[in-house]
């Protein structure tokens, strides 16, 4: 039997360019008017990161973007893809560890976007170090950058964020690791936690905040920290036994920070293929007897 692919699906080439969308290329209309920052949105190497697919869906959705990266040509290279397509974006450099620099890039983007309805807080980093190997200043460290920046940019869009807004925060399947990895993962357990918080906070003036958990992906993160010979195992740990790309992952922050989400908030959404214990062992099941 054929196997059932999005490839099968006509008008959708997933061999394509892989820093292109291969799931609704240049469709829709969801963000039309909506200013949104994303943070680490820059683009680095062949494969698309999450902050890249994100910000590209935005813009071809009619959002305007703040392209929020470190690296000044990385965040360059995302403008660049948006413009040439035809939609609108402008790169923010800063690095986000501090306070004070989470401020100065928020309102630096509003300026550029004349506003802001949006935030993706998506920045991260990691290594596969266990909890109690890494040094009290690299654990701070990645608490920082994986937690703390969050509430930081959060805190300071806040102000500025009408009624109506979405944040979008980007969280990872690595809550439920115990293994290496450690300290990344109980910040973005962290991360999870100060979702719910916020959007109980937030709720009563108008303000959404969402989380999308990250699952076994390939892109450029994951293509960074880790060898292609994991590649088939991590397909093999989902329901689906297919490995997803920065486009879905892409694709329910879309939704989650555009109206057609309007009366959802302070939810965890899991775009993982689905967790592999959903998938019990034995031939599948093809048909119903009687
Ligand atoms: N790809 C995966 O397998 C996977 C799995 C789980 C979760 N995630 C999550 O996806 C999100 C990011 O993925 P991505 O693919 O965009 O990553 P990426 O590595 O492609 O991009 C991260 C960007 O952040 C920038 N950056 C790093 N530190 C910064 C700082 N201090 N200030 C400003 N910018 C900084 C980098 O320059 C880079 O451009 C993260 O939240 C990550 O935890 C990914």
């Amino acid at each position: 039997m054929a196997e059932t692919t999005l490839a099968a699906r006509p008008g959708t080439a997933r061999d394509a360019d892989p820093l292109e969308d291969p799931i609704l290329p240049g469709a829709g209309g969801w963000m039309q008017g909506r200013r949104v920052m994303v943070t680490g949105a820059g683009q680095n190497g062949d494969l698309p990161g999450v902050g890249y697919a994100i910000a590209r869906l935005v813009a071809s959705h009619g959002g305007s973007v703040a392209v929020l990266d470190r690296n000044a040509e990385a965040a360059q290279r995302t403008v660049d893809r948006i413009v040439t397509a035809g939609g609108t974006a402008f790169p923010v450099l800063a690095d986000v560890t501090t306070d004070e620099t989470c401020g100065r890039a928020v309102t630096h983007a509003a300026e550029l976007l004349g506003g802001l309805d949006g935030l993706v807080n998506n920045v991260a980093s990691g290594d596969r170090a266990g909890i109690f190997d890494v040094t009290p200043d690299r654990f701070q460290e990645l608490l920082s950058l994986n937690l703390v920046s969050a509430w930081s940019a959060t805190r300071h869009a806040v102000p500025l964020l009408p009624a109506g807004s979405s944040i979008v925060n980007i969280s990872s399947v690595g809550v439920r690791a115990r293994g290496p990895g450690m300290p990344y993962c109980v910040a973005k357990a962290g991360l999870e936690n100060l979702t719910e918080g916020a959007a109980t906070t937030l709720g009563p003036q108008g303000i959404r905040v969402n989380c999308v958990e990250v699952g076994a992906i390939w892109g450029s993160f994951a293509a960074a920290n880790m060898d292609e010979r994991f590649r088939e195992p991590r397909r093999k740990s989902t329901t689906l036994q297919k490995e997803g790309s920065a486009w879905d992952i892409a694709h329910a922050a879309l939704f989650l920070l555009s109206e057609q989400s309007r009366w959802l908030t302070g939810q965890i959404l899991a775009v993982d293929g689905g967790p592999a214990r959903h998938a019990p062992p034995g031939p599948p099941v093809t048909s119903v007897a009687g």
